[in-house]
C-alpha cells in the first residue's frame, strides 16, 4: 500500500466493525485521523496503538450536528490542517419492516443514518470544496491549481459514504433500515454530481452482509440470521470493506471509482 501520509481523515463509527478496520488500514498507511463513535474508551484504545497524535479521538453522537463541527475542528487542532478525507460510516440497522419493526427505534436510526450523515456530508463538502479556488469565480485559478494537484500526485479529496445493498435492492425484511440506505444512496450520488466540477470525489460503498456488531445492535434474531449467514459463508469481514475503500481513495486525484457494491460471493439477494 502506497503511503497516505498526505491524507487527513475523519471516520465516524470507528469504535467497531468497518470503521475500526478502516482506521487501522489508514493509520498503518500513514494517514492522520480523527475518529468518532460514542464509546470513548474503545476509540482511545484504538488510538493508543499508533504514535502519539496520529489518531485523535472525538467521542459523541454522530447524529448531533455539534459533533460534526467538533470533528472538523479537531482536524485543524490535532493535525494543523483540514480534512481531505471524510468517511460517513456511523450507522445502525433495525430488524423488521415498516409493519413489524419497533417504532420506538425509528427516530434514532433515521437521525444517525440520514440526518447525521447529511450534516457531515454538508460540512465535509464545504470544507473540501474550499481547498481549491472556486471555478465559478476564477476558472483559470482553479484550472491551474487542479492541474498542479493532478500532475504532482497531490492529495485527492474524498467523501466516502457507506450505503448498503439494501439501499439499492429492496428487502422486505429490513425495509425501514433499507429506506435509510436508499436515502444515503441518492444523497451520495447527488453530492457527487454537485462536487465533481470542484475535483472532490464522493464515493458510495454498498456492502452486502458483513459480520460485525451490526447484526446484534440491529436486534436481528441471531439463531435464524446466523444460520442464513452460515448458509452463504464466508460472509464479508470489515477488512474486506476497508480494503475496497482503500482501493478507491488510493486512486490518483483525477480518477474516481465512484460506487462499489460488494457482496459475499454466495449472497444472491438483496
Ligand atoms: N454489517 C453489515 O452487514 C452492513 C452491511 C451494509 C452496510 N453496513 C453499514 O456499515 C456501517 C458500519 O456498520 P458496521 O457493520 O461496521 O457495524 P458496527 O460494527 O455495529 O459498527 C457501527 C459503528 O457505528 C458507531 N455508531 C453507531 N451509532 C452511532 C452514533 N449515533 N454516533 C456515533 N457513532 C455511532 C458504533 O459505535 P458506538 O456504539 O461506540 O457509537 C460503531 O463504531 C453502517 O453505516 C452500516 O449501516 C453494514
Amino acid at each position: 500500500m502506497a503511503s497516505l501520509s498526505d491524507r487527513v481523515g475523519i471516520i465516524t463509527g470507528a469504535s467497531a466493525g468497518i470503521g475500526e478496520a478502516l482506521t487501522h488500514d489508514l493509520a498503518r498507511a500513514g494517514a492522520r485521523l480523527v475518529i468518532n463513535a460514542r464509546r470513548e474508551a474503545r476509540l482511545a484504545e484504538i488510538a493508543s496503538q499508533y504514535p502519539a497524535g496520529q489518531v485523535a479521538v472525538v467521542a459523541g453522537d454522530a447524529g448531533d450536528p455539534k459533533t460534526v463541527t467538533r470533528l472538523l475542528d479537531a482536524c485543524k487542532e490535532a493535525h494543523g490542517q483540514e480534512a481531505n478525507l471524510v468517511v460517513v460510516n456511523a450507522g445502525r440497522g433495525l430488524r423488521g419492516s415498516v409493519t413489524d419493526s419497533n417504532t420506538e427505534e425509528w427516530d434514532e436510526m433515521i437521525r444517525t443514518n440520514i440526518t447525521g450523515a447529511c450534516h457531515l456530508m454538508r460540512e465535509a463538502a464545504r470544507t473540501l470544496r474550499a481547498q481549491l479556488p472556486d471555478p465559478a469565480s476564477d476558472a483559470s485559478a482553479f484550472d491551474a491549481a487542479w492541474k498542479r494537484l493532478v500532475d504532482t500526485g497531490g492529495p485527492a479529496r474524498d467523501i466516502v459514504v457507506i450505503g448498503s445493498t439494501v439501499g439499492r435492492h429492496i428487502s422486505p425484511f429490513s425495509s425501514m433500515y433499507g429506506s435509510t440506505k436508499f436515502a444515503v444512496n441518492s444523497l451520495a450520488e447527488a453530492l457527487r454530481r454537485e462536487l465533481a466540477k470542484f475535483g472532490v470525489r464522493v464515493t458510495l460503498i454498498e456492502p452486502g452482509i458483513v459480520r460485525t456488531e451490526f447484526q446484534e445492535s440491529a436486534g436481528y434474531e441471531m439463531d435464524g440470521f446466523g444460520k442464513f449467514m452460515n448458509s452463504i459463508s464466508p460472509v464479508l469481514t470489515a477488512q474486506d470493506i476497508s480494503r475496497s475503500i482503500m482501493f478507491t481513495i488510493s486512486q490518483p486525484a483525477g480518477v474516481h471509482v465512484s460506487d462499489i457494491l460488494i457482496r459475499p460471493t454466495r449472497q444472491e439477494y438483496p
